[in-house]
């Protein structure tokens, strides 16, 4: 997958732009808050249908406009595509596939698959929960349609579930009165759970053979990484979909009282996790910072090699700020990885990495420049 250019109108901080990329390493360079990040996000917005920054669209919208326009021309593995969004301060979306409109995002989602890779992955060891199913959700959606379409079914109905629970709990409600509404959304968010555990647990695997390999190309090899699915059902449960909702939805039932006075669900995808150990040990627990970026880097590396073992094509690369972050040794081993892919990445100027760079990849690259929301390609 090649993304061959981007225009933008009033998106953040930038007024217009054309910006074209090769389909090698696009480097883009600027001092802070030039832009650097905005272009990234506009490119990832049209991979995801949102945010990477988890902003609301009317953030993304150029101070003082009332509309801003992303059109993203990219080449899949059989054609030319063009893909466009139009928002305004209403809240209006407008998703375009080649002149069409799509009806739904999640139609959109995966069309043009990325990687998004920001600093804040580097924590992915030793973070929260929320940002390793935020790398699986990214990564699954992009993927699979319908997880997409299972996982805002599953949030809808999670904060209804929700919602009721909360007022049961302020309100004293019985449960033998609350019983029979609240079957009815258990019963809706099992299913929905039952969609996404499957394909959650199948990514997981996945990776105890694509981060596994390069972890151990990237370090000495002498630890071996492993990747376990943490989620709603135990190990190998989630194989039967019918029989995963009657499960999960067993165990969500099991804890109506605890889940009333809680006033929130207590089961489900929303808690689900990726346990990582290093030799059978917890890396979180046990390995050392170094591990546990290298780890990290795997990780994100092993999301573009399923991605593209799922679609037959690399998906386009963002590293944002990620080059300065690493040390010289990871430095060279991701420089040397991303040979043969295309990618996006931002800096500041940082004349050590375009020399590695040119010194190590003999695939083509652009040097683009931003000041202050607009775009120069230099010579190189
Ligand atoms: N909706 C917006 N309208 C105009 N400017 C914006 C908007 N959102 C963010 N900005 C500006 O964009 C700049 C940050 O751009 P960013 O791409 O994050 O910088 P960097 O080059 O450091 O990655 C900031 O100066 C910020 O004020
Ligand atoms: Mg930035």
């Amino acid at each position: 997958m090649i993304c061959q250019s981007v225009s933008l109108k009033n998106f953040r901080n930038i007024p217009a732009a054309h910006v074209n990329f090769c389909s090698g390493i696009n480097l883009v360079m600027g001092n802070n808050a030039q832009g650097k990040t905005n272009l990234l996000e506009s490119i990832a917005l049209m991979a995801i249908g949102k945010s990477f920054r988890d902003a609301k669209e009317a953030e993304m919208i150029r101070f003082g406009q009332t509309q801003s326009m992303v059109e993203l021309t990219y080449h899949d593995t059989v054609r030319q595509q063009i893909a466009s969004v139009m928002m305004d301060a209403t809240k209006r979306r407008v998703w375009m596939q080649n002149g069409n409109k799509v009806p739904k995002v999640a139609d959109m989602v995966g069309q043009f698959r990325t990687v998004i890779f920001m600093p804040e992955h580097l924590s992915l060891i030793k973070s929260g929960p929320e940002l390793r199913r935020n790398f699986l959700d990214i990564a699954l959606c992009q993927m699979r349609p319908v997880y997409m379409n299972a996982l805002q079914r599953y949030n809808g109905i999670l904060k209804e579930r929700n919602r009721l629970l909360k007022q049961a709990g302020e309100q004293g409600t019985p449960l033998s009165v609350l019983s029979p509404m609240l079957d009815v959304w258990t019963e809706q968010l099992a299913a929905a759970a039952a969609v996404l555990a499957p394909y959650r647990a199948e990514f997981v695997e996945k990776m105890n053979r694509a981060a596994v390999e390069v972890f151990c190309e990237m370090t000495d090899g002498k630890e071996i990484p492993r990747f376990v699915y943490k989620g709603v059902l135990g190990y190998g449960e989630e194989n039967q979909q019918n029989d995963a909702k009657n499960k999960i939805f067993q165990k969500m039932e099991e804890s109506y009282i605890r889940e009333i006075a809680a006033g929130v669900t207590l089961h489900g995808c929303h808690r689900d996790d990726i346990e990582i150990y290093l030799n059978d040990k917890s890396a979180r627990l046990y390995a050392s910072q170094g591990q546990q970026r290298s780890l990290s880097l795997s990780m994100k590396l092993a999301e573009g090699e399923i991605s593209k073992e799922t679609h037959g094509d690399y998906p386009v690369f963002l590293f944002d700020d990620v080059l300065s972050e690493l040390d010289r040794g990871r430095r060279e081993y991701l420089i040397s990885k991303i040979s043969g892919k295309q990618v996006v990445m931002t800096g500041c100027e940082q004349i050590d990495a375009i020399s590695q760079i040119k010194h190590r990849n003999t695939q083509e690259h652009r040097v683009i420049s931003v000041e202050g929301g607009a775009f120069f390609e230099e010579e190189s």
